[in-house]
């Protein structure tokens, strides 16, 4: 389709293709893109992947067309869980065969009578292999980098992160300051496991080389937040058209057709405890998740259940059914429903940015995947932070040390810990003091959006640029 609110398709003149990575953390930013831009007037088509966990429901966005790509990725592959190979193999797939090109092909023919024109192909960065493709075809691709300003720069620094030792890191080494990257140390780098570390390598090369070519580059972060990160990048990449738009949510909620719709993103979300919040004092609740990728054992599931129990503050704690892999499910200690007595709730997956923006809400445990680190900015919501990998250590990294508006959890996770952890965010004048200047930038971030606020400013720049496509 592509038209949607009672238009027909071809009421829009121009129509995007739009390739998200099919995780949660990636489809968000990119479906929350794609509904900024059709609120703008351009047509949607969403080409997506089907095989993985958290799937897309085409069914909640019936304004978008919805096309249906071949993974290629093997079924082992897939059970590993091991993201880097998945999107690895999602590349290779992309470069060695026909099928990607032909999906986009097709989708090119259908101009006429029945679809505006494409006028371009927004990809996420890490499925660099649908550039050539795209180009094959003389398509334009745009990029959208789902990660920070601060994340692409410490990928583009890689090269010299080798060159100058860092790289692999040696356990001795991980406390080290990266003078290069500050306020990075080692442990903060972009890393999987060592096992992987070349794999990982050889594919950031691949996304580094593909990015100086793409049409324009956009980031999901706003300029005022990573102000001298965003200029290395442009200095750098060599590309004239560097955009930060964010945060997308708050732009996509202010569209007229989106506005208040549930994320689009299996699992569906549990509003029954926005409910729950409303009968909770204001400020008082701790919301703890730790995304839709990290894990942890049944062991340290016990010592959070008993650090929330034991601290007494009221909390809301998403709970997913694959939280603990190779079990049948999360289970919690025996006696931690009479200890908590309705002063907790546990859900499998919970309305986020609804329960971030919650005026119950006072602090966020999170695992600082980039989305949930960013949510909690464009609330005001400070933070304890507990990253397990990928680009969540340097979020949590800019958290603590550049923005002040939260602490790392470090070590085991042991009861009585996390019950300190949460009495300094929640009740201690430290955490006063970070909650104040996470207010700072929650004005920052409404500032964005206001009559020549920057990542608006960037939104007209990226639309003047693809209707000029
Ligand atoms: C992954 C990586 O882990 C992360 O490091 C990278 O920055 C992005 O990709 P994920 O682990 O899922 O993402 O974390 P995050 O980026 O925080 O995204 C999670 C999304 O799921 C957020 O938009 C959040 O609002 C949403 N969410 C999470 C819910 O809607 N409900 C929940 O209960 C938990």
């Amino acid at each position: 389709n592509g038209g949607g609110n009672g238009r027909q398709p071809h009421a829009r003149a121009r129509r995007v293709l739009m390739f998200p990575l099919p995780f949660q953390g990636h489809i968000n930013p990119m479906l929350q893109l794609a509904d900024v831009l059709h609120g703008r007037g351009l047509a949607v088509t969403i080409l997506h992947y089907t095989g993985f966990r958290n799937t897309l429901d085409p069914a909640l966005r019936p304004e978008f067309g919805f096309v249906a790509v071949p993974d290629g990725v093997p079924a082992d592959v897939v059970a590993s869980g091991n993201v880097v190979s998945m999107i690895v193999a999602m590349n290779t797939t992309m470069e060695a065969s026909v099928a990607f090109r032909d999906v986009l092909a097709a989708e090119l023919g259908l101009a006429g009578e029945r679809m505006p024109r494409a006028a371009c192909l927004f990809v996420d960065s890490s499925l660099f292999g649908a550039q050539k493709a795209a180009e094959e075809l003389g398509l334009p691709t745009i990029a959208l980098r789902t990660g920070s300003a601060a994340c692409f720069n410490c990928i583009l620094a890689y090269p010299m992160l080798h060159q100058n030792g860092y790289l692999p890191p040696e356990e001795s080494q991980l406390d080290m300051p990266v003078k290069e990257l500050p306020p990075l140390r080692v442990r903060d780098l972009f890393l999987s496991s060592r096992a992987d570390h070349d794999m990982l390598s050889k594919f950031l090369a691949k996304a580094t080389h593909a990015a100086r070519s793409y049409s324009a580059l956009v980031l999901n972060t706003f300029e005022a937040l990573e102000t001298d990160e965003l200029e290395k990048i442009r200095d750098e990449i060599g590309i004239a058209m560097v955009l930060a738009t964010g945060p997308l949510h708050r732009l996509s909620s202010k569209t007229e057709d989106t506005a208040g719709r549930s994320s689009n993103v299996l699992p569906h979300e549990d509003h029954t405890c926005i409910e729950w919040l409303d009968t909770q004092i204001t400020g008082s609740v701790l919301y703890v998740s730790v995304g839709s990728l990290a894990c942890m054992d049944s062991g340290e599931l016990s010592e959070v259940a008993w650090g929330l129990a034991n601290s007494g503050q009221p909390f809301l704690w998403v709970v997913r059914q694959d939280l603990v892999p190779g079990s049948d499910g999360p289970c919690l200690p025996k006696g931690f429903d009479d200890m908590v007595m309705g002063r907790g709730r546990v859900t499998p997956w919970a309305p986020q940015q609804e329960v971030l923006a919650h005026r119950a809400v006072g602090g966020f445990w999170t695992h600082n995947g980039w989305n949930s680190t960013l949510e909690s900015v464009a609330e005001g919501c400070p933070m304890i932070c507990r990253p397990q990998f990928a680009d969540q250590m340097m979020n949590a990294r800019y958290v603590d040390a550049v923005w002040g508006i939260g602490f790392e959890l470090e070590g085991e996770l042991e009861r009585n810990k996390i019950g300190e952890a949460i009495l300094k965010l929640m009740k201690g004048s430290e955490g006063e003091a970070m909650r104040k200047r996470a207010g700072e930038l929650k004005k920052k971030v409404a500032s964005c959006f206001e009559s020549g606020g920057s990542s608006l400013l960037a939104i007209n720049e990226l639309i003047d640029h693809v209707s000029s496509l």
